[in-house]
C-alpha cells in the first residue's frame, strides 16, 4: 500500500469516530477565538473536568478579552485560584491587554505565536479549531497516538523523536478540516489511547496501528528519556497575627507563586510576640516540586507591634476574614485557611 493511501486511511477512520464520539465540550459550541484561546490554555496543565468548571467560571467573569485586559492582576488570578501554574494566568492577561490593544484576536499560528503563553501546540491548536489553518497541534496525547501507531522507538521527549512525530503529524492531518481532525487525535489519546490499558478494541485506526493489541510495545511506547527527579523543598511561613488581624505578604513575580498572597518567612522577634504553636506541616505535590510547608502561628503583644512587623518586611496587616478575597497557592486556601477561619 502507498503511503498516501495509509495516511488516507488513518485521516478517514479518524473522522468517523470523532463525528460520533467527540465530548460535548462548551467551547465546541459557537466555537470563537476566545473561548478557544482560554481553553487551551486552562488545558495546559487541567484536568478535562476541573478544566470545563474554571471555563465556565471564567468565562462568566470576563466575558469578553475586554473585560481580561481591564481587570486587575489580583481578579484574575483569583479567578484562576485552584488551577495552579499560576503564570498561566498571568501570560494570559498580558496577552489579553495585547489583543485588546491591537483590537482584533490574531489571525494566523504565527501571530498566535508571538503572545505570551502561547507555544507551538497552543498557537496550532487555536487557529486550527477556530479559524481552520491547517497546522498539526501535537500535544501529550497526539504524541502517544502517533508513536504508538508508527511503533517509533525514539524517545519522545528529545528532538530526534519529536521531530519524527511533528512530521507524522503533519502528513496525516486533515487539511480540509484540520480544526477537526486535532481535535479527533487528542480525543482519542484521551478516550481510547489512554496510557494504561489502552481500548485498542474500541480504536478506529487499530488496524493501521503498529501497536494494537501489543501489550509489550503498548507498555514501552511513548518511550521517554529520564527528566530530572522531584526536588524536596522545605518552606517556614509564620502565621503573625493579633487578635483578629494577620500578616500577609505578596510573593516575588518570579517564584513559584509570582504575585499571589501569603504568609512572611521572617521570623517575629521574641520580644513582641509570644509564639502560639506550630501549626501540622503540609506537604503539596507541584509537577517538579515536592513542597514541605512548616507554619508558626504568633500572636503580638499589642497591634503596633503588628503594624511595625508588617512594616518592616513590606507586608500588609488585613482582617482575617478578609483573607479569602486574596488569591493565595492551592497549598493555604485548603489547609491553612480553614485553620486560621476558625480563630
Ligand atoms: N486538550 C486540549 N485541547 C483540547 C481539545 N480542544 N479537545 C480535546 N482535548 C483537548
Amino acid at each position: 500500500m502507498h503511503y498516501n493511501d495509509y495516511y488516507k486511511d488513518v485521516r478517514q477512520g479518524l473522522k468517523q469516530w470523532y463525528s460520533k464520539h467527540a465530548r460535548d465540550l462548551p467551547w465546541r459550541v459557537n466555537t470563537n477565538s476566545y473561548g478557544t484561546w482560554l481553553s487551551e490554555i486552562i488545558l495546559q496543565q487541567t484536568r478535562m473536568e476541573v478544566g470545563v468548571k474554571k471555563w465556565f467560571h471564567i468565562i462568566a467573569s470576563f466575558p469578553t478579552v475586554k473585560h481580561l485586559a481591564d481587570a486587575s492582576e489580583d481578579q484574575i488570578l483569583k479567578a484562576w485560584e485552584g488551577l495552579g501554574y499560576y503564570r498561566r494566568a498571568r501570560f494570559l492577561h498580558k496577552a489579553a491587554k495585547i489583543i485588546n490593544t491591537n483590537g482584533e484576536f490574531p489571525k494566523s499560528y504565527i501571530e498566535w505565536l508571538k503572545l505570551p503563553g502561547v507555544g507551538s501546540y497552543t498557537a496550532a491548536a487555536i487557529s486550527s479549531i477556530s479559524f481552520n489553518e491547517a497546522v498539526a497541534a501535537v500535544d501529550g496525547n497526539v504524541t502517544r497516538v502517533i508513536s504508538r501507531l508508527v511503533g517509533l522507538k525514539d524517545p519522545v521527549n528529545n528532538s530526534k523523536g519529536s521531530k519524527k512525530i511533528n512530521n507524522i503529524a503533519k502528513l496525516l492531518l486533515d487539511i480540509e478540516n484540520p480544526g477537526n481532525h486535532n481535535q479527533a487525535m487528542m480525543e482519542l489519546g484521551a478516550l481510547v489511547c489512554n496510557p494504561i490499558k489502552p481500548k485498542c478494541h474500541a480504536c478506529p485506526i487499530s488496524k493501521q496501528c503498529i501497536s494494537s493489541n501489543n501489550t509489550e510495545l503498548l507498555n514501552k511506547i511513548p518511550l521517554k528519556v529520564k527528566t530530572k527527579k522531584i526536588q524536596d523543598v522545605d518552606l517556614m511561613w509564620h502565621l503573625v497575627r493579633y487578635k483578629k488581624f494577620i500578616v500577609t505578604i505578596q510573593f516575588p513575580s518570579d517564584g513559584i507563586w509570582g504575585n499571589l498572597w501569603g504568609f512572611p518567612n521572617n521570623k517575629p522577634s521574641k520580644d513582641y510576640f509570644l509564639k502560639r504553636r506550630p501549626l501540622k506541616p503540609v506537604v503539596h505535590l507541584l509537577t517538579h516540586k515536592k513542597i514541605h510547608a512548616n507554619f508558626f502561628m504568633w500572636e503580638a503583644i499589642n497591634k503596633q507591634a503588628l503594624n511595625d512587623y508588617a512594616a518592616s518586611i513590606n507586608g500588609k496587616v488585613i482582617p482575617v476574614y478578609d483573607l479569602k478575597q486574596l488569591a493565595m497557592p492551592r497549598l493555604i486556601t485548603k489547609h491553612i485557611l480553614p485553620i486560621i477561619s476558625t480563630l
